[in-house]
């Protein structure tokens, strides 16, 4: 509710107490209408993010998760050990250099094909892949019935236009619409500190409301390999981005969000390039009991189980005969 006199901050939640002078009555209808669109704003924002300090159950999780919210694990102390692997590959990838300058100090392609090398390495880090592991326990996920992509350092650096894997702009997508997995859940951190101009923005105006997109047909399998397929499904129509929200969180916070949810990079209009770790998980039991977010415009694609390996001791998530139907062929 807006009271009369209270201006309620969006982006720092601060309310201030104003001693409002008399106004004409053109101006209190419009200081009126400010404040209440201010107010909606922020309780739409709101109700979307959930800042927790500690981690969750699995259940929980789940519950939070599949209903849209968007989770801002703060102080999880393996996230210092992830930082520091990530850090540390970058720092090997641009030595002599501010890694969040270096574009400028290098030519573009000495610097695209140093991110791609950078990407690899990070790919098959041992300790990052424990330290992302331990964080995401931490957060709440079942150890032993959770699988988990690739770990990608991703590289937005000012100005991108185009995307390629782990750099660049990604344009509006749901991960959903390319794994056709609905119980998967997008785990994602800043690397150096981040602004609005500079980070991940989620559309929840979407959770409920379909998007025109190029999945129906799309091949994992092909992606990347066959010139023809895009690399990941988009929308192809034009956003409702009322309610829009560009994460901007701490390095060491970990942010999960549904695979369902319309996400994008957004364009990097700052001087400072972007570095940002990502991976998904799905849990074994939600994949047999098909606990997951609605899907609401998927193309039907065939369930990508092959991204994802069990926590632990790697072992590859398959299509299997414990599984429905549709997750059981390959
Ligand atoms: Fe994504």
């Amino acid at each position: 509710m807006c009271l009369p006199g209270v201006i309620v901050f969006p982006e720092n939640d601060l309310s201030v107490a104003w001693n409002r002078p008399r106004l004409p009555l053109a101006g209190q209808i419009l200081s009126t209408v400010t404040c209440y669109a201010w107010s909606v704003w922020r309780i739409a924002v709101t109700d979307w993010i959930e800042r927790r300090v500690k981690g969750m159950s699995p259940e929980a999780l789940s519950d939070a998760i599949f209903a849209g919210r968007i989770l801002y694990f703060e102080g999880l102390q393996p996230m210092q050990d992830l930082i520091a692997c990530a850090r540390r590959c970058i720092d090997a990838t641009f030595p002599g250099h501010d890694p969040v300058s270096a574009h400028t100090q290098l030519d573009q392609k000495s610097y695209e094909e140093r991110c791609a090398a950078m990407r690899k390495a990070f790919i098959t880090d041992r300790k990052a892949l424990r330290a992302l592991e331990a964080s995401l326990t931490a957060a709440g996920v079942d150890g032993h019935a959770t699988y988990r992509d690739r770990l990608v350092l991703r590289v937005s650096p000012p100005g991108a236009l185009g995307y390629r894997r782990g750099f660049g702009t990604v344009p509006p997508h749901r991960d959903s619409w390319g794994s056709g997995l609905m119980n998967q859940i997008n785990w994602w951190l800043p690397v150096y500190p981040i602004t609005k101009e500079r980070t991940l923005a989620i559309f929840p105006a979407h959770w409920k409301d379909p998007v025109k997109n190029d999945s129906r047909g799309w091949n994992w399998r092909e992606a990347g390999k066959n010139p023809g397929v895009a690399l990941l499904p988009t929308a192809q129509s034009d956003l409702d981005r009322s309610g829009e929200i560009r994460v901007v969180v701490e390095p060491g916070t970990l942010v999960a969000f549904s695979a369902a949810h319309l996400h994008a990079s957004v364009k990097n209009t700052t001087n400072a390039a972007r570095f940002s770790c990502e991976s998904r998980t799905v849990n074994i039991d939600e994949l047999r009991s098909g606990n997951g977010a609605p899907d609401i415009d998927g193309g039907g694609v065939q369930p990508a189980l092959e991204w994802f390996v069990r926590l632990g001791d790697g072992e590859a998530l398959t299509p299997r005969a414990d599984l429905p139907d549709t997750l059981s062929r390959p």
